[in-house]
């Protein structure tokens, strides 16, 4: 089955390297109005975007991530999870107060957000630009507070870095469904799973044969790198949770 929204969406690889060209207004406006217009969670449209244009503010984001290749993109959005501009909409009454500040809304807002970040990647291909997303803005939350002036009930979710693409990435494999999509029961993996063991040998080939950041290593092991990273690099989260006013039981 094909269609042109099909080949967009199964085409997708995040780029990290882009032309000089930065976005027009008319993409960035096109690009937003995408995001916005995703399914959002009871209509309450809880998030925000920034549009970080201010050099000193991208380098300071190339410093947070590590990243700083995003400075050299074509245009880059902060995404937030906001029940900050719903708060100013209504009276603060002990209900509206506890929702605001629970776990739900936060969730809420981190769905919103998410689902429309990625309407905004697969408006971007469309468009024949190319992106990423960034979660590594949150290796320094309380810098990213200041930085933006973010009110209390907004948190940064992540980055994407947009532009016109200078690299054309290998298409990352993705693992085969039956270890992902099941049939009314959830299926752990077993010991000795070849698909599982097929999927490593896939893997192995992807990082051996892509042109840049060749390495060796299977999904297993790259899970494995993944959960081994020092949990307290983002310690300072919770904290920043609190500080600004999310997760509370009221
Ligand atoms: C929530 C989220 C956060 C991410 N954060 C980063 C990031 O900080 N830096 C980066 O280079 N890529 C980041 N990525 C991109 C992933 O590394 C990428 O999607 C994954 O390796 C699969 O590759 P592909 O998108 O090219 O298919 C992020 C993706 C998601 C969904």
């Amino acid at each position: 089955m094909t269609n042109p929204t099909l080949t967009t969406l199964l085409n997708h690889r995040s780029i990290r390297k882009f032309t000089t060209k930065k976005l027009t207004t008319a993409e960035i406006t096109t690009l937003v109005d995408a995001a916005q217009h995703t399914p959002t969670s009871t209509f309450s449209q809880q998030y925000s975007i920034i549009s970080v244009t201010d050099p000193q503010k991208l380098a300071a984001l190339g410093d947070i991530t590590g990243h700083h290749w995003l400075e050299k993109s074509g245009h880059f959005f902060l995404f937030l999870a906001d029940q900050y501009r719903n708060s100013q909409l209504v009276t603060a009454t002990p209900a509206t107060i506890a929702n605001l500040h629970s776990t739900d809304k936060f969730l809420a807002g981190i769905f919103d957000a998410s689902i429309a970040v990625e309407a905004m990647v697969v408006a971007g291909e469309s468009l024949g630009l190319g992106s990423t997303i960034m979660g590594s803005i949150l290796n320094d939350v309380p810098r990213l507070i200041d930085l933006f002036h973010l009110p209390e009930l907004t948190f940064p979710v992540f980055g994407l870095a947009v532009g016109h693409p200078a690299e054309t990435p290998e298409r990352k494999p993705r693992m085969p469904q039956e270890l992902m999509h099941f049939t009314n029961d959830y299926q752990p993996l077993t010991a000795d799973n070849a698909t599982l063991a097929a999927y490593n040998r896939v893997i192995t080939d992807y990082y051996q044969a892509r042109g840049s950041h060749q390495r060796t290593e299977t999904f297993t092991h790259h899970i494995a790198t993944e959960l081994a990273r020092d949990p307290q690099q983002r310690a300072k989260l919770n904290q920043a949770l609190e500080y600004q006013g999310f997760l509370q039981h009221h």
